[in-house]
């Protein structure tokens, strides 16, 4: 899939925090596959587990990664159901994690995926367009003040009561039909773009995004796993974009009975990458070794073989998660 372009955030920081090795690692936002190609092509003998909740995603990456063989294993899931993927691999542990949060580039350009108010398109927003809920769906089942607290919560929206009312509102006047639409309800609502200022849908739009993905619940039931797969001594890098996904990022590594949290503050990109690709001013890498352990692993709690016959299944295969609900 050769228009599948997206540039990969912070690859090198994340390399280095994770230092791959012989083991099985688990890039659970695989995307265009950056992430997960760096990991492979650092150490013959590191295997990658790659999810994505995207199929088209998944598409893309398997290409792009076919030269590795079975060095790697894609698993269409959302990340909220970790342990169930490697469980059903066969994977206890792995010996490093990555997650590079959001949606990915293609995913913003494409209209039909209506995730841009920069783009004429349905108001959908679902990153795996297979199921669960659309935020036109959502719009209309929330109350006024339902969806005026998840703009509030989601995108610390400070005129949340008065941009939900708008688009209630147009929803009842049947004015509702795409993102532009929505757009429009919004600078109603608030006002038109000030120079040199954020679009006024910005916060809207990311609020819907993340409520219809459950991002947030998501990112609580990958956090809460991780002690649970990462086998000691291993690594876990994730890479937020904004404030709320670095809090519970930066929470979930405080036990330091189970963690020794490698970025003290998180890491930002440097200044050429930021100059190169925008997105990644915004982005914050956070890294944790698990404790229990030096990379030494403890009798009993086995590396797979540095090759051959690590048990994961052919790169051909997908595995589709059937289940609800995180
Ligand atoms: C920023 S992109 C990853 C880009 C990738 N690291 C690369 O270098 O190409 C984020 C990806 O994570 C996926 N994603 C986001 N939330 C997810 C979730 N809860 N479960 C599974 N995949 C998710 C999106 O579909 C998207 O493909």
């Amino acid at each position: 899939m050769a228009d599948f372009v997206h540039a990969t955030v912070m690859k090198t920081e994340v390399i280095e925090a994770l230092a791959p090795r012989a083991g099985v690692f688990v890039d659970v936002t695989v995307g265009g596959g950056g992430h997960t190609e760096a990991i492979l092509e650092a150490d013959p003998n590191a295997r990658v587990v790659a999810l994505d909740r995207d199929s088209i995603a998944l598409e893309a990456s398997r290409a792009r990664l076919a030269r590795f063989g079975n060095r790697v294993t894609f698993v269409k899931t959302p990340f909220g159901h970790v342990l169930k993927a490697l469980q059903g691999l066969g994977i206890t542990t792995v010996t490093g994690l990555c997650a590079d949060l959001g949606v990915s580039s293609p995913q913003l350009d494409d209209a039909d995926r209506g995730m841009s108010f920069r783009r004429e398109g349905p108001i959908d927003m679902r990153m795996d367009a297979s199921e669960g809920e659309t935020a036109i769906e959502l719009i209309a089942r929330l109350s006024d003040d339902q969806l005026a607290d998840a703009l509030y919560h989601y995108g610390e929206e400070r005129r949340s009561r008065r941009i939900a009312r708008s688009i209630k509102r147009a929803l009842a006047d049947n004015q509702l039909e795409t993102t532009l639409d929505l757009r429009r309800a919004i600078v109603r609502a608030v006002g038109p773009v000030r120079v040199g200022g954020v679009d006024p849908a910005t916060r809207t739009f990311q609020a819907l995004r993340i409520a219809v993905n459950r991002e947030l619940e998501e990112l609580e039931s990958l956090l809460a796993a991780l002690p649970s797969i990462i086998e000691p001594g291993g690594v876990a890098a994730i890479i937020s974009f904004h404030s709320l996904e670095d809090r519970l990022v930066k929470r979930a590594f405080h036990d330091r009975a189970v963690w020794q949290v490698l970025t003290k503050k998180p890491l930002v990109a440097g200044d050429e990458e930021g100059a190169a690709n925008p997105r990644s001013r915004s982005a914050k890498l956070r890294s944790a070794r698990r404790r229990g352990g030096s990379t030494i692993l403890p009798p009993g709690n086995s590396l797979p073989p540095p090759s051959g016959d690590v048990s994961l299944p052919p790169p051909s295969m997908e595995i589709d998660d059937e289940g609800g609900d995180p």
